[in-house]
């Protein structure tokens, strides 16, 4: 058989399959209604968590045909969450080296990514966020003329060394997109001054609160064990551009807030990569109120989240779920492509430098009202429903026939 045969033959068993899995939700005629495939691609922990609620929901259409392919770009990141949604790649590329360096990455990438569209022949590739991985599908896609959409478009800092490479990233995505899914008002905004067609632009909240008010109904027996009169800190730090000399001073930050600090536990998941790993062991290993810890499963994470007192961070994903929770997050970056949360005052950015963090960390465990004024639990990132702004959009552009392909603004 040749390779478009494979394929017409492959497609028309997924078809069936596609079928038989909607069996019993309502009538549904293959002959008179069209099957879309669409392809997920996730690469990392962030981008599994905030496509997950996409690829649940689009499961539940029998309209679509979803293929999910794990780049991962991350390897036991990526797969505890798949695990958690209870969603099984169709095709994993099992990309993750030790240590990948980033053009090593993009270029084995961009051949694994064409190979798997030419064979899947998707009608519509989608990618969320700013990874290596969704530049590159975004890239993949164009190359082989699939429609790409782009989950959590339009985030910029304006800066492409800050954050690094992810700023590039996103442009580039990007430009490539037929379909973007902004989260906020200013993400769209971003968008429309690239001279981005509104009619492809729909604001429809970011998935990852979805996966935050799914996940916070489960997450309370996964609770840390905090000692008596102790107050939680948790901790989160990888970015690149803080690698070096600006992580190293903000490890002692956190010895210097531990040493001083009798009543306050701080609790560090550390990001498996190593010139993470090996500087935060070694100057924040053995501390008797230092819990460090592999990466934590996102049941437990949200549990830790809700637990904490308050949290310090570098995480994008960070940035959008604690003041949903009510919990202050003070961001170890100068900048932030997410600006909503900090004009709202419940989120501040401190930066590497540790006099900062020092100063609003003691802040926040000292002064209630400083505390108060940033705990007051609202979300400007999402309400919950982005997953079905982003499949209606979808729907109404792939399987409503006759209509100009153009995205409508869902909310
Ligand atoms: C990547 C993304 C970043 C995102 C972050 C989320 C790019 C350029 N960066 O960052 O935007 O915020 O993921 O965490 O795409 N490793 C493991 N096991 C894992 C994952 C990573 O051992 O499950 C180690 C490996 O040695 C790997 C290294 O960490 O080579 C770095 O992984 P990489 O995917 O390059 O992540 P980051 O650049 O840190
Ligand atoms: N997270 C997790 N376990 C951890 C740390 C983070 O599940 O130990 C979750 C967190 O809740 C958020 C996402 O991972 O949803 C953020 O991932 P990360 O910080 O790696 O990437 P970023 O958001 O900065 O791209």
């Amino acid at each position: 058989m040749n390779q478009p045969e494979q394929r017409q033959e492959r497609g028309l068993l997924q078809d069936q399959a596609v079928i038989a899995n909607n069996a019993g939700r309502w009538p549904y005629n293959a002959a008179t209604h069209v099957i879309r495939t669409i392809l997920f691609v996730v690469g990392t922990r962030p981008e599994a968590i905030k496509m997950a609620p996409v690829i649940l929901a689009c499961r539940r259409e029998p309209w679509v045909k979803v293929r999910v392919l794990a780049t991962a770009q991350h390897r036991e990141m990526l797969d505890q969450v798949l695990d958690v949604f209870d969603i099984k790649p169709d095709i994993d590329l099992n990309i993750m080296r030790d240590n990948q360096t980033l053009p090593e990455l993009t270029a084995r990438l961009m051949i694994a990514l064409d190979d798997a569209f030419a064979c899947e022949g998707p009608d519509v590739v989608l990618a969320q966020g700013d990874t290596t991985s969704a530049m590159v599908a975004a890239l993949a896609a164009f190359y082989r003329r699939i429609p790409f959409g782009h989950v959590e478009g339009g985030l910029r800092t304006g800066d492409l060394d800050y954050p690094f490479p992810e700023e590039m990233n996103r442009v580039v995505a990007g430009r490539l997109a037929r379909w973007h899914f902004a989260p906020t008002q200013s993400a769209r905004t971003n968008l429309l001054a690239e001279g981005i067609d509104k009619d492809r632009i729909a604001l429809t909240g970011n998935t990852v609160i979805d996966a935050l008010v799914e996940m916070s109904k489960r997450c309370d027996k996964y609770a840390p064990k905090i000692s008596p009169g102790k107050r939680l800190v948790l901790v989160t730090a990888h970015r690149r551009e803080n690698f070096g000399e600006p992580f190293a001073e903000i490890c002692r930050a956190i010895k210097y807030l531990a040493d001083t600090r009798c009543d306050v536990e701080f609790l560090y998941p550390v990001h498996p990569n190593p010139n993470v790993r090996e500087t935060a062991i070694r100057l924040l290993g053995q501390h008797p109120r230092i819990r460090l810890c592999d990466p934590m499963e996102y049941l437990p994470f949200v549990a830790a989240m809700k637990s904490a007192h308050f949290i310090l961070s570098d995480s994008g994903g960070v940035q959008e779920e604690a003041p949903a929770l009510g919990k202050p997050v003070l961001v170890l970056r100068s900048e932030t492509e997410r600006p909503e949360a900090v004009s709202e005052g419940v989120v501040k950015l401190v930066g590497t430098n540790f006099n900062a963090i020092v100063r609003e960390s003691l802040r926040l465990l000292d002064d209630s009202n400083a505390y108060q004024a940033m705990a007051r639990g609202i979300s400007p990132y999402g309400d919950g429903h982005a997953s079905q702004r982003i499949v209606e959009v979808l729907r109404q552009d792939l399987v409503i026939p006759h209509r100009p392909q153009r995205v409508a603004n869902a909310c």
